[in-house]
C-alpha cells in the first residue's frame, strides 16, 4: 500500500467551491491528500476534474473555501513564495505537449533551464536520469515525432518531474492510449510513486486505472456539484451505496445516463 495513514497531509481542501459566472462546477468539496500517497481524482466528463486541478495548483482562487498545498494557501504568497512553492509541484497537463522540434531530453531540459543556472552538461544529466526513470534511456536523442503515444507521455512525467517534485498532478494521463499502453503507464505511475516516494495526485476516469494505482480517490459527480465518494476505491466497489458510485465502480448501467461516461 501507499502511505501510512498517519502521514502529514500535503494538500487540505477545505469547502472549496467553483462557479463561473452563474454557474457552479462544484461546491463544498474538503479532502487532504497525504504525503507519499497516489490519489485520484474521479468523475465523467464535465464534472470539473480539471477545474479542480488547476485551483490545487494555483492557477486560480477557488470561489469560495481554502486549499493548503504544502503547509501554504496560494492566497497568502506573495509572488516569491509563489514560485517557490511552484517549483516544488510538478504538473503533466492532458493537452501537455513536448515540443516537436525539441529531443525528448532538450524537453525534459527545459524547466531546469527556466528554474535553476545549471550548466548545460548538468541539465542533461539531470534529464537523461529522468528519462532512464521512466524508461526512455534510449530515446533521449530521439524527436517526439519519432516515438508512440505511451513513450509521448513517459517523456512528459519526466519532464514533470525534472525538478523533482514533492507533489506530480497529472491530467488524464492515459487519454487516448490503448488498454495495454495504458496499463504499462499504470506500473510506471505505481513504481515511481513507491521509488521516489512522490505524492501523486492523477485524475482519470478509467475503472482499471483507479483500482490498480489508487491509494485513496475522490468523486466528482455533474449533477450532485460536488463530491459523492471519498476512500480506497476497492472498498468503494465492494461497498458503496451511492448509485452512481455504485454503478460506476461495479459497471454497472447507471440509473441515469451520462452518470459516468467518459
Ligand atoms: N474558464 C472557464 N470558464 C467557464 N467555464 C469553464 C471554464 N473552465 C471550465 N469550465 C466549465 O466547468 C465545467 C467543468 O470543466 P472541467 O473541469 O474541464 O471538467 P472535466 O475535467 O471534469 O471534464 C465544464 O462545464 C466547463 O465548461
Ligand atoms: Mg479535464
Amino acid at each position: 500500500m501507499g502511505a501510512p495513514a498517519g502521514a502529514e497531509a500535503v494538500i487540505t481542501a477545505e469547502g472549496v467551491a467553483m462557479r463561473f459566472g452563474a454557474r457552479t462546477v462544484f461546491r463544498d468539496v474538503s479532502f487532504s491528500v497525504r504525503r507519499g500517497e497516489v490519489f485520484v481524482i474521479l468523475g465523467g466528463s464535465g464534472c470539473g476534474k480539471s477545474t479542480l486541478l488547476k485551483l490545487l495548483i494555483g492557477l486560480h482562487p477557488p470561489s469560495a473555501g481554502r486549499i493548503a498545498v504544502l503547509g501554504a494557501e496560494w492566497g497568502d504568497l506573495g509572488g516569491a513564495a509563489r514560485r517557490a512553492l511552484l517549483r516544488r509541484i510538478g504538473v503533466m497537463w492532458q493537452s501537455g505537449a513536448l515540443l516537436g522540434s525539441l529531443t525528448l531530453a532538450e524537453n525534459v531540459m527545459l524547466p531546469i533551464e527556466a528554474h535553476t543556472t545549471l550548466p548545460e552538461e548538468a541539465r542533461r544529466l539531470i534529464a537523461l536520469s529522468k528519462l532512464g526513470l521512466v524508461g526512455l534511456g534510449d530515446a533521449a536523442d530521439r524527436l517526439p515525432a519519432e516515438i508512440s503515444g505511451g513513450m509521448m507521455k513517459r517523456a512528459g512525467i519526466a519532464r514533470a518531474m525534472a525538478l523533482d517534485p514533492e507533489i506530480l498532478f497529472l491530467d488524464e494521463p492515459s487519454a487516448g492510449l490503448d488498454p495495454i499502453t495504458s496499463a504499462g503507464l499504470d506500473a510506471l505511475i505505481l513504481s515511481l510513486a513507491r521509488q521516489t516516494g512522490t505524492t501523486f495526485v492523477v485524475v482519470t476516469h478509467e475503472l482499471q486505472s483507479i483500482l490498480a494505482i489508487g491509494d485513496r480517490c475522490i468523486m466528482l459527480d455533474k449533477e450532485a456539484q460536488g463530491l459523492i465518494a471519498e476512500g480506497d476505491p476497492k472498498a468503494l466497489r465492494e461497498s458503496a451505496t451511492h448509485p452512481v458510485v455504485r454503478a460506476f465502480f461495479r459497471r454497472e448501467a447507471p440509473a441515469e445516463a451520462g452518470a459516468a461516461g467518459g
